[in-house]
């Protein structure tokens, strides 16, 4: 089984990313035969920043190594090393009527929030059914906001396979994480870069102790019992903590005479251990970005094997070998 996903380099690496997308992914790759990228031809729709995207690049490498991507496991590459995948999306283009991409949440949401409506933004998912169609993958594990593009990939490959025959493409499933609740941000909403409230998988402990200190919290005296519903402190608790420790902060919470400042320094310990051998992890491959390199680049040279394969098979199919 080909399992396959694609990560934004998109800036620092947050909780919700971590425990939304990269801890799956790293589970997974004892599951099957991994394939795992980072996305920078779609990263170009939200920067053009040159150096930027570069870095974003080796640092969400980095990142994801250190969380346990391990590369004799997984085939781990950056899309751009792999420009076939334009071919293959230009193919899947023809066969992809308009009214699919219109309909995209996703492109609409970014439009609004002010991302120049350009082909590229619009023709987005159809990179991304190629990223997946062109390594015959079979199973997909995406967050929710990631499902309506995996349907529209299902489409493309279903009218590729009626049009030029049914071995043409494999048809791969998506693999929605809905075990992980949403991980809230510091200040309640979802924890997602475009609202500030992000807490870094990777940061500086006293800047990240003080976003820690940050989180909203109401104005019940230290005395009082405090409210477990909703609660941003219990719910990021529950990601770090063992069962005990959590079931104590919930208990305190309950009896009252423990003030916040206290249950966050708690959590933030918590978190602190939690990442504390990744981020051991993270220290060496910094100090070698050459072998970070060489990784991606053998990831590559194994990815495009499996891309060759699968670009002649369309070609002749679609009569322009
Ligand atoms: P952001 O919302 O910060 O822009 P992305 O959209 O780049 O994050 O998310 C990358 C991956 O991380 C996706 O698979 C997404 O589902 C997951 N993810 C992001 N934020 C959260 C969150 N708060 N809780 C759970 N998963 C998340
Ligand atoms: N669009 C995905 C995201 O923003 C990233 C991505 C690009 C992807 N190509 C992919 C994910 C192929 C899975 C499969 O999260």
């Amino acid at each position: 089984m080909r399992i396959l996903t694609g990560l934004q380099p998109s800036g620092k690496l947050h909780i919700g990313n971590y425990f939304g997308a990269m801890q799956g992914a790293v589970r997974l790759q004892e599951e099957g035969d991994a394939f795992y990228f980072i996305a920078n031809y779609h990263a170009m729709t939200s920067t053009s920043d040159p150096g930027a995207l570069k870095e974003n690049v080796t640092e969400l490498a980095i990142d994801f190594l250190a969380c346990g991507l391990d590369p004799d496991k997984a085939t781990f590459y950056r899309q751009s090393d792999i420009p076939e995948v334009n071919e293959l999306a230009w193919i899947l283009s023809t066969v992809c009527p308009m009214g699919l991409l219109e309909r995209c949440h996703s492109y609409k949401d970014k439009v609004a929030k002010g991302l120049s409506a350009n082909h590229a933004l619009f023709a987005y998912p159809v990179l991304m059914a190629a990223d997946i169609l062109l390594y015959d993958a079979n199973l997909v594990p995406v967050g929710e906001d990631q499902k309506q593009h995996l349907e529209v990939t299902r489409d493309l490959c279903g009218k590729i396979n009626d049009l030029y025959g049914a071995d043409t493409l494999v048809m791969p499933d998506a693999r929605i994480n809905e075990q992980v609740a949403k991980v809230p941000g510091l200040d309640g909403q979802k924890m997602s870069k475009s609202y500030n409230n992000t807490i870094p998988i990777f940061g500086a402990q006293k800047k990240t102790r003080k976003l820690f200190m940050s989180i909203k919290t109401d104005s019940t005296p230290v005395e009082e019992p405090k409210s477990t519903e909703d609660s941003v402190i219990l719910d990021l608790y529950r990601l770090f903590a063992s069962d005990s420790d959590y079931q104590q902060m919930l208990t305190d919470f309950q009896a009252g005479g423990f003030g916040y400042g206290d249950f966050k320094q708690r959590l933030f310990d918590a978190y602190w251990e939690h990442f504390a051998p990744m981020r051991e992890k993270r220290e060496t491959y910094a100090a070698d970005p050459a072998q970070v390199e060489e990784i991606l680049r053998s990831g590559a040279d194994r990815a495009r094997e499996e891309a060759d394969k699968v670009l002649q098979r369309v070609r002749k199919a679609a009569g322009i070998r």
